[in-house]
This record gives structure tokens, sequence and C-alpha cells, in this order.
């Protein structure tokens, strides 16, 4: 999608289709207070154009309504959009995201291949983040993840411009714009990698697509396999990979901004010698296929654990984005690849596992493997600890790790979970600008007392209730007292119904937050 932004009146631009905002202002309430709709624009001639049909009533400018109108009088577009915003008193900027998709998924079906989206004019909406938003909005909604269609016909936009009001500040506008190309990329392009079958995206070839990222962006990258794994004693990563025909893959990425000192990443200041400059760590689950393992999963649904790899891919997706938005903080980026498969060498319930040791004096963790369904953590465990090694001074993990976490949170949010207020806190601003609904869960003494082995130190399932606190508190136990993030987004990471603004498939949640959580780093 080519994008563009326009400082022209909407009203003298040749398009398809031009797109205006409007919200509903009515404040009373009861049978009688209809709908009162009001334009986000200042180009009188587009009002002119509005006019008949806005009084007739048939647009209330509920949140993504839309209204076509043909051949509009007295604008040099084809034709003219309306799209709801909803209620003013509830508007943001991430209704402008939505609303900027919602015209191009209008767009879409009906082959118009070029539109304009003219930025809303209000004191409530600052024109450069949203301009931000409504690119990320059309590039979220330009996706469609029918890949594998025989006689698909590509609908894609291929042009969408922002038509910023005419008196903006450009010197705002602009770099937000490009940072908004650069994230809803970004976004698709995890959204492309969850979307692959679980035959097409093996490990091997989710290492070979993060390579390939990482060499168009710059980013090192290394993928190991096998060998690595083993020779790094990463025992947890391993006993999942075992029963798989596939090699899992170990993929690393790293990013150093400009002028980074080589070296240790501890770097002492002169103003306080025991501050050390952040070393962000990025871990992410990234299994290909999850059939359960010898504690197999049943048929219903299975197909869809494809996307159980989706934190790995919101990992590098971010990734992407930071390497080309680069932020002033050292990043590595650990994603755990591998199937979870039952075979003749698949490991078994009752089985106990050493995971990797964060240092020579210390020994691995050992765990009583209770379910063979509870990979993801297993894999993790040592993608924590890796990071550690590496050198990570603050980490953020995403796993499609429970089924409990859509029992808690149903649709609608993502879990998140820390073991420190303040890094929580960088997160917690960081979806002020994502957008994006991920909502704090507990850790504690008592869920992790549900994972006490009588065998081991720990062991991978804590019983019926509670079940993503408890995998939580399983992941605490390798990320220990570093500052640590948890997302768990099996709730979020697949879309079961297609919206206005967004097909159903892939959602890519995450990329956008871990980017701005990484970016509140930036010095
Ligand atoms: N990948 C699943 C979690 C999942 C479930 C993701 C639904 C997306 C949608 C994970 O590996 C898993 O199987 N978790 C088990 C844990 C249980 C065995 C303690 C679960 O949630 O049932
Ligand atoms: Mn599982
Ligand atoms: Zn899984």
């Amino acid at each position: 999608m080519r994008t563009e932004l326009s400082f022209s009146a909407p009203s003298q631009i040749q398009t398809e289709l031009l797109a205006i905002a409007a919200v509903d202002t009515q404040t009373a309430k009861g049978p009688d207070a209809k709908p009162q709709v009001e334009l986000l624009t200042s180009d009188a001639e587009v009002k002119k154009a509005a006019a008949a049909v806005l009084s007739s009533g048939e647009f209330k400018a509920g949140a993504n309504e839309t209204l076509l109108l043909h051949a509009p009088a007295g604008l040099k577009a084809k034709r003219l959009l309306f799209v709801g915003l909803g209620k003013q008193s509830k508007v943001n900027v991430h209704s402008v995201r939505s609303a900027a998709g919602t015209a191009v998924r209008f767009a879409k079906p009906r082959g118009i291949r070029e539109l304009v989206f003219a930025l809303p004019q209000s004191d409530l909406l600052p024109p450069g983040p949203c301009a931000r938003a409504a690119i990320e909005g059309a590039f979220v909604a330009d996706f469609d993840p029918d890949t594998y269609r025989s006689d698909r016909k590509d609908l894609t936009v291929q042009s969408f411009t922002v038509a910023a009001p005419p008196r903006a500040d450009n010197a705002s506008i602009e770099p937000a714009f490009r940072e908004g190309v650069v994230i809803g990329e970004s976004q698709n392009f995890t959204r492309t990698l969850v979307n692959e079958p679980g035959n097409k995206l093996t490990p091997t070839e989710f290492g070979r697509r993060a390579a390939a990222m990482a060499k168009e962006v710059g980013l090192q990258c290394e993928v190991h396999s096998t060998d690595k794994i083993k020779e790094l004693k990463m025992g947890a990563f391993w006993s999942v990979s075992q029963g798989s025909e596939e090699p899992p893959a170990l993929i690393v990425l790293r990013y150093e901004p400009k002028g980074a000192k080589d070296g240790p990443m501890h770097h002492p200041t002169d103003k306080d010698p025991s501050a050390e400059t952040p070393v962000l760590g990025l871990v992410g689950k990234g299994i290909t296929f999850d059939t359960g393992g010898i504690s197999i999963k049943p048929a219903d649904n299975m197909e869809k654990m494809k996307y159980d790899m989706a934190g790995g891919a919101a990992m590098i997706g971010a990734m992407r984005a930071i390497a080309l938005l680069k932020p002033n903080v050292r990043v590595i980026s650990i994603v755990c690849a591998s199937e979870n498969m039952p075979d003749g060498k698949a490991q078994k319930p009752g089985d106990v596992q050493t995971a990797m040791s964060l240092s020579a004096d210390r020994p691995g963790k050992t765990i009583e493997i209770i379910n063979t369904d509870a990979e993801g953590r297993l894999v993790l465990a040592d993608g924590l600890t890796y990071a550690r090694q590496l050198g990570a001074t603050h980490l953020i993990n995403a796993a499609t790790l429970t089924g409990a976490i859509a029992v808690a949170l149903g649709t609608h949010n993502a879990g998140a979970f820390s073991n420190d207020d303040e890094t929580y806190a960088r997160f917690n601003t960081a979806l002020e600008t994502s957008g994006e609904r991920f909502w704090r869960m507990p850790l504690g003494d008592e869920y992790s007392d549900q994972i006490k082995s009588d065998i081991a130190d720990i062991k991978n399932t804590g019983g019926r209730y509670g079940g993503a606190c408890t995998a939580a508190e399983f992941l605490h136990a390798f990320s220990e007292d570093t500052p640590w993030i948890h997302l768990d987004i099996a709730s979020m990471a697949w879309i079961e119904d297609s919206k206005a603004f967004i097909a159903k498939g892939p959602s890519g949640v995450g990329v956008r937050s871990i980017l701005e959580w990484v970016r509140s780093y930036s010095s």
C-alpha cells in the first residue's frame, strides 16, 4: 500500500473515495434524544455536499458506521464516505484508527483501490497521533488472511492518503505519519507469520523469515537449532522439541543503537555508578503447532494451534519496528520455536527435566512434567534464562500461554503480569499510545504454591483454578527478580469474527504495545 500525506482541502482532492469522520454530539438521553451528527471537517464544500443526507437522519455517526454518497456535488472526489466515530464524549485517537480502517475495509470488497481519509478536525483529536493512528488502521485493515486461495482476488488498497487540515503543523504530522507506516507494516508482518499453517511455517522456516527480515532492516540475527540448544543445556526447551521430526529454532535478534558502547552490558554512569544501562530482553513463545504432545488436545479447534507462535511473531514484528524507528536502547529478542508433537520420543507426564542454568554456580531448576500440553512455559523458561544470561536487565515475554486467560478476560483483553510496578507502569503508559487492551493480573505466593512438586523444584501445571496465574508464576520462577512483564495473548491473538476495521484471523496483538514499552527506555 502506498501512503501519502496531503495538505490540500478535502473538497479539492481528486480521488475514488473521500472518507470524512463524524461524531454524535448528542448529550441528552432518552427516547427524544436524537443523534446530532457533526462532520469533523472545516471544509465548507464538504459540509454543503453532506447537508441533505445528514438532515435525513439516516446516518447516526455510531462507531464505525458508514454511509456512502456517489458524485457529491461540488467535490472533486467521486464518492464521499461518512465514517462514524461514535459519541463525542468517548472519542479518542483510537476511534480514528478504527475509522480509517473501516474506510479501507469499505473500499476493498468494492474494488476501490485508492482513497483519501480526511484527518478529523477537533480539539479532542491531536493531528500527529491521529495521523499515525489512521495510517496504522489503514494497514491493519488492508490485511486479509486468504493467502492460499487459488482463486484469490487481490483487493488490497494501492494508495491511501491522509488529508491533514490545511493549516496543520506539518512538522509534527509528518514524522508521526512515517511512524504509522512502520508500525502498521510491522504489525502485518507479524500477522502474516501467525497466519501461516504449521506445515509451511516450521520452526526452521520461522527462523528463515526472521533472518530475512533482519537482513532487510539491519538487525543482527542468529538462528540456532538442536546442537546449540543442547550445548546451552536448555532441557526445558528441548523436552518440547524432542518429540518432533522438525528441528527446533532458537532465534536471536539483536538491536544496537548507534553509538552504543561495545563490551559488557553494564555501563555505570558518573552520576550513579551503580546505575546500569538498560538492555531489554524480548522473549517469545514460538510453538509453530501445538498438538498438546502426549497429553494430546481434542480434535475440535486443534487446527487453531498453528497460531501458538503468535507471541514469538509479535516479538519479531516489534523488532522490525525497533530497527526502523531506532530508539536509543539496546534490545535482544529470543524466540523459542518448536513443534509440540506426540511421538515415540516425546516426553511423558511424570518426566523430570532440567532447565538451563543462569550461571555456572547455579544448577538448572528441575521441572516435573504433569501435562505435556503446558509446553509454552517450558520453552519460555529457557528463553528467559538465556535472555538474562545475554545481559538483559528488563524482560518482556509474549505467549499464547493459557486457555484460562480467555476464561478470565474474554476475548476483549489480553493478560499482563509483572513482578515490578515501575516496569509495568511503563507498559501501562505504552497502552495509551498503542490502544491495545491488556489487563494486569495477579502473581503471588499462593499461585506459586500450586506449582510445587513432590519430586522436583517445580511442576508445569497448577490444577484447575487460576490457570493463567499459575502459568505466570511458573515463568516468574525463571525471570526471578529481574524486572519482567509477561503477556498472555491467547485470548486476543486470533480474531474469530471480522469487524468493520479488521479481518478475522491473526490480530498482531502485542506488537504496538511492546514497541512503545521499548521506546519508553530510549534516552
Ligand atoms: N497453546 C495453548 C494455550 C492456548 C489455548 C492458546 C487456546 C490459544 C488458544 C497452551 O500450550 C496450552 O495448551 N495450555 C494449556 C495449559 C494446561 C495444560 C495447564 C491450556 O490452556 O489448557
Ligand atoms: Mn499446549
Ligand atoms: Zn501452546
